[in-house]
């Protein structure tokens, strides 16, 4: 064997050992998902689940498989952290597939008026940081102690990944898609929370900013989270107006309802519907498909042209 032979079989072998300590896999379809993301997934969930917040299993699951296979590169941003419930699974995801850090903001004073109530706690912050350290992922975390409109101010960084799950005003909201888009790597993910979710803002803006931009390509929804991928001008072909005016539609009959929602205070804050208007809310969401998304669809449906 030459030398040159026996360097490369070296090479190979330790790249084996490299890829199985890592759990990181070692051959990768163009296009695909990652043939361990299941895996991956699945211990992300395991300290999600233990992490106090607000994010249901399926939802859990999207923001984990979106963060993994948004076809951009850049920064993964989250606005909206709390007690890190939604961090710790995509801090675990990225750190996973050296992805980078989850840059994550969020004042921790919860001030806006959609916000969770703290009662007689002051921050979240400690709470968060505690939570990052117990589920492991604290070294993959960039805290931004700040408004999502301050940090947004100095951003200059392409973006592959954007939570938005801070204020859900419709001016929090707005702001938020407004201020962040123009950083988005063309392929990047933007996901909003609680846009299925009975808040009015948060389904106006998605609809207004994302659904009728000329900008967005792939969008869908999976529980509350509302999603779409940055592709500039793709939302201009017909066969994607068409798919985001299939979208808008059901999802414009949500916004009035949503309006006569009443607020509810409690350790969560949530809208409540009652009578007629809570059945024809359950009526025109289930013309929205948001059922479990998941990641061979999500990876055809984000492969660029
Ligand atoms: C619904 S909670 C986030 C829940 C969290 N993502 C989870 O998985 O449990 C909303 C958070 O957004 C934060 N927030 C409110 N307005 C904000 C803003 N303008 N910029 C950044 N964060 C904001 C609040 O402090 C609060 O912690």
């Amino acid at each position: 064997m030459s030398r040159l032979t026996r360097r490369l079989a070296d090479h190979y072998v330790m790249a084996v050992i490299d890829a199985a300590i890592a759990g990181r896999p070692l051959v990768r379809v163009r296009g695909a998902p990652p043939p361990d993301l299941g895996y991956v997934m699945a211990a992300a969930w395991a300290r999600v689940r233990e992490t106090p917040g607000y994010l249901t299993e399926r939802e859990a699951r999207f923001i984990m498989a979106a963060i993994a296979l948004a076809p951009a590169d850049g920064a993964n941003v989250e606005i909206g952290s709390f007690r890190g419930r939604s961090t710790v699974g995509l801090a675990y995801v990225a750190r996973h597939y050296d992805l980078g850090p989850v840059i994550a903001i969020d004042p921790h004073t919860c001030p806006s008026p959609t916000d969770p109530v703290l009662r007689e706690q002051e921050t979240t912050f400690d709470e968060f940081l505690a939570n990052l350290e117990r589920a492991g992922v604290r070294d993959a975390v960039e805290p931004r102690r700040a408004y999502s409109c301050d940090v947004a101010r100095d951003w200059r960084d392409p973006i592959r990944f954007l939570w938005i799950d801070g204020d859900h005003s419709y001016e929090g909201a707005r702001a938020d898609v407004r201020l962040f888009t123009p950083r988005l790597a063309p392929g990047a993910i933007v996901a909003m929370h609680d846009v299925l979710g009975t808040w009015e803002g948060t389904l106006r803006v998605f609809d207004q900013e994302v659904l009728a931009s000329p900008d967005f390509g792939p969008a869908g929804f999976s529980g509350s989270i509302a999603w779409a991928q940055y592709r500039p001008h793709a939302g201009r072909a017909l066969t994607r107006r068409l798919q985001h005016v299939a979208l808008a539609l059901p999802l414009r009959r949500l916004i009035p309802i949503a309006a006569r929602g009443k607020a509810e205070f409690g350790q969560e804050k949530l809208i409540r519907l009652h009578g007629a208007d809570k059945w024809a809310y359950k009526f025109w969401r289930t013309l929205i498909p948001h059922g479990l998304v998941d990641p061979p669809s999500l990876a055809r449906a984000l492969r660029l042209p």
